[in-house]
């Protein structure tokens, strides 16, 4: 796959362009913090993605050549990964690094390195893009923020003991994990897969690359602890190995294998926090100012943990080509709910128009048994076989559980419902969902 204007070629990324990548993307990525100096994290993670890393392959980039010198002058990473709920497994791709050298911006590389890219994943199966970044640019893309991450209270250093009661007291504790507990890992995220909350299962191959895999200096290197009861593994915490310029330390994920562990694991690992930031703040000759959990305040580690300074949640972009298809590939997702809320649909198709895209939800004996993507109706509004017809935008935050129905009608005209039968079994289908992702990268 390459495309082509006069000025550039975008093409797919090659083992050789490691070198050109890290050099480009170093010196334009977090330079307000480099002080216009090359990032030599970046640099680092540019090398472990295209060395190593164990799901990404060269391909994974795409890269904007200048056509007078074959020069790469942009580009950018798509991380494929799964995400799951309740079982259902999500192809998602993260866009990671994304950026243009300066004399080369505004040439529209951006734009077109995404449409290649947003093309590929079209033809691939992949219903789902995601980036965090820049507010409101990637809008201009086709993104929407319907995802909340974030959103836990800030706790100050202060709220943290110094000494460690719980650990010494109680049956849990937390070390830090070995490429050992990569099995153990695995089973915890598989177990969580099957839960109630979005989650990004690692395998074990996977948990051993965050633990020993990556270059010491990869921007995204975490340190991972466990948390153990005798010699079992009961659950995990990853964190920021270094404190950040404000000296917070960031908690990226935290799990238990059981939520009954909770209450006892939350100080355990609150201690274990606290002991890290210290230990940081000595090494590096900073001061530990705050725990940042980038947890979403329901969090159990955050209600179990000490209060902090509340903060308002971020959110990540996300994006997909077609909605109708995305809710096709949650299909399992809504015949569960549907049949634990003992709701049968009585008619032979439930259609949903997406204002260009439409998906036809068939039923037999009032149960789910297909999801089909097809073209939407010219005024789904006054179709008389459409029963909802819903901006795709807002079709996104419903699939995903960032915004329930009550929610979107009062924010969304255009969002139309033939029925209170249609309100209230598109109601029963899409609860909201916590966010629980510490995505690939
Ligand atoms: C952001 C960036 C990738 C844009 O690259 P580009 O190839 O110039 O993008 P395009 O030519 O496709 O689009 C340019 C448009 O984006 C806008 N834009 C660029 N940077 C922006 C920013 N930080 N905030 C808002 N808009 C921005 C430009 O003003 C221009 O707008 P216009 O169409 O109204 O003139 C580039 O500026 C860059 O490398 N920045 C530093 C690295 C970075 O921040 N990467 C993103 C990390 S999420």
């Amino acid at each position: 796959m390459s495309s082509q204007d006069a000025r550039s070629t975008i093409r797919p990324g090659e083992a050789r362009d490691v070198d050109a990548l890290a050099s480009l993307q170093a010196s334009v990525q977090l330079q307000a913090v480099t002080r216009g100096t090359p990032h030599p994290g970046i640099a680092a993670w540019v090398h472990d993605l295209l060395d190593g890393h164990p799901s990404v392959t060269p391909d994974d980039f795409l890269v904007a050549d200048e056509t007078a010198t074959g020069r790469s002058v942009a580009s950018l990473v798509g991380l494929r990964q799964y995400w799951s709920l309740a079982g259902v497994r999500l192809p998602v791709a993260q866009i990671e690094l994304v950026g243009t050298a300066p004399q080369h911006r505004g040439n529209r590389l951006t734009e077109q390195l995404f449409a290649t890219l947003h093309r590929r994943y079209a033809a691939d199966g992949v219903p789902l893009q995601m980036i965090e970044g820049i507010p409101y640019f990637y809008r201009r893309l086709g993104y929407d923020y319907a995802l909340a991450n974030d959103g836990a209270p800030t706790v100050p250093a202060t709220a943290l003991p110094d000494a460690r009661p719980y650990s010494t007291t109680g049956r849990l504790t937390v070390r830090p994990a070995t490429v050992a507990d990569a099995d153990a890992l695995a089973a915890i995220d598989r177990e969580l897969a099957a839960g109630d909350a979005w989650s990004c299962p690692r395998d074990a191959a996977v948990w051993r690359y965050e633990i020993a895999g990556r270059r010491p200096t990869d921007i995204a290197r975490r340190a991972v602890a466990v948390l153990v009861h005798s010699a079992e593994v009961r659950g995990y915490l990853v964190y920021s190995p270094r404190l950040s310029a404000t000296g917070e330390l960031i908690v990226v994920a935290a799990a238990c294998r059981q939520p009954a562990d909770w209450p006892q694991a939350a100080p355990v690992m609150h201690d274990h926090l606290g002991e890290a930031g210290r230990q940081h703040a000595g090494a590096g000759n900073q001061t530990f100012t705050a725990l940042r959990p980038l947890l979403d305040p329901g969090h159990p580690m955050v209600r179990f943990g000490p209060p902090g300074i509340p903060r308002r949640p971020r959110g990540w972009y996300v994006r997909t080509g077609d909605p109708a298809d995305l809710l096709a590939r949650l299909q399992p997702l809504l015949q569960a709910r549907w049949r634990a809320a003992d709701l049968r649909w009585p008619e032979p198709a439930l259609t949903i128009d997406t204002y260009g895209h439409a998906a036809r939800l068939e039923f037999t004996d009032g149960q789910l048994t297909a999801i089909t993507a097809g073209r939407g109706t010219t005024s789904p509004s006054t179709d008389a076989a459409t029963h909802a017809a819903i901006p795709p935008a807002a079709l996104l935050h419903l699939a995903l559980g960032h915004r329930t129905l009550p929610e979107l009608l009062t924010t969304w005209p255009d969002l139309l419902l033939r029925d209170r039968r249609t309100e209230h079994f598109l109601a029963a289908a899409f609860p909201a969902v916590p966010v629980r992702l510490w995505p690939r990268n």
